[in-house]
């Protein structure tokens, strides 16, 4: 546990980078820097008021030109709640979260507005996609932030997408509103260990985009983490074999080789999504 700041940023990236100095590693700045994924929960629910709060959290977040286009699903009903986990298995912590959320990019909305007030609707094109999408996501981060900063855990699924149709079904989810990530909540059942991020000198550019020395920095990070967080299975190992030196960057590169949900737009026609 680091005294500075700049401690858990070296912890953060595996190496020391420059900021945080002399700055205290307490409060939000530091949960932020310090915050993982929890897949683990003690069975303990939440108290009702905290839900609310971290509810209230969500729909803190900012909006696209106030638009406020998009919905959370409680999923408060443990059959209901069961009945998504059983969707997908691999991810156990589904079905048994204290909290799941669903957090829908939500257009039927702003079409109901516009039909109330004799409008045409006009955003329904890939921006307006991209707007609804991003206050989702933005939602969702912000609430999952507010819960770790109150000492609980969680973990974003984008495993609803692989079901999109049955979870809309369940949901009862109306034309224009898609579910685009869970959100699972809980007490902490193991103690929280962060996951090394590439070096910011990759990811910050300073005025321009610069790629130069980004193949060297991303070898010495697959290297880097390789030791302090191996990756346990080869991806694909069936279709790509085993490789000899396996890091992040390979492990990635062979999930970008296999489509992902590669019927998501027909699907999200099919649901009132031009996409135009
Ligand atoms: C948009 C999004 C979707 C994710 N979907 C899943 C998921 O379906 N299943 C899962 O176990 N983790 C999921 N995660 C968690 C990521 O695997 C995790 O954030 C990443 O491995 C980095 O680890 P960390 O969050 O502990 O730093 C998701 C995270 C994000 C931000």
């Amino acid at each position: 546990m680091g005294e500075t700041l700049h401690d858990l940023m070296r912890e953060r990236f595996g190496v020391a980078v420059p900021g945080g100095e002399g700055l205290p590693a307490e409060g939000a700045l530091a949960a932020i820097i310090q915050r993982r994924s929890m897949r683990r929960y003690r069975p303990d629910p939440l108290p009702g008021p905290l839900l609310g709060a971290l509810l209230t959290a969500a729909q803190s977040a900012g909006s696209k030109s106030d638009f406020q286009a998009y919905s959370i699903v409680h999923v408060a009903d443990r059959a209901q709640q069961q009945a998504i986990g059983a969707l997908m298995p691999e991810m156990p912590w589904v079905a048994t979260a204290p909290v799941l959320l669903v957090f829908c990019p939500d257009l039927s909305r702003g079409r109901d507005a516009c039909a109330r007030h004799g409008l045409p609707f006009a955003h329904d094109t890939l921006d307006g996609f991209i707007n609804t999408t991003v206050d989702a996501a933005l939602a969702l981060q912000t609430c999952a932030l507010a819960a770790e900063l109150t000492g609980l855990g969680s973990c974003a699924i984008s495993a609803v997408r692989d079901h999109a149709e049955r979870i809309t079904e369940l949901l009862a989810l109306p034309a224009g509103v898609y579910p685009l990530l869970g959100l699972t909540i809980g007490y902490p059942e193991v103690p929280w260990r962060v996951s090394m991020r590439l070096p910011p000198n990759v990811v910050v550019h300073r005025d321009a985009y610069d790629a130069c020395g980004e193949e060297a920095a991303i070898a010495a990070y697959d290297r880097r983490r390789q030791v302090r967080e191996p990756i346990q299975r080869q991806r694909a190992e069936d279709r790509f074999g085993h490789a000899p030196t396996y890091g992040w960057s390979l492990h990635i590169a062979r999930q970008y080789a296999i489509p992902e949900r590669a019927d998501f737009a027909a699907y999200l026609r099919r649901r009132g999504f031009s996409l135009a």
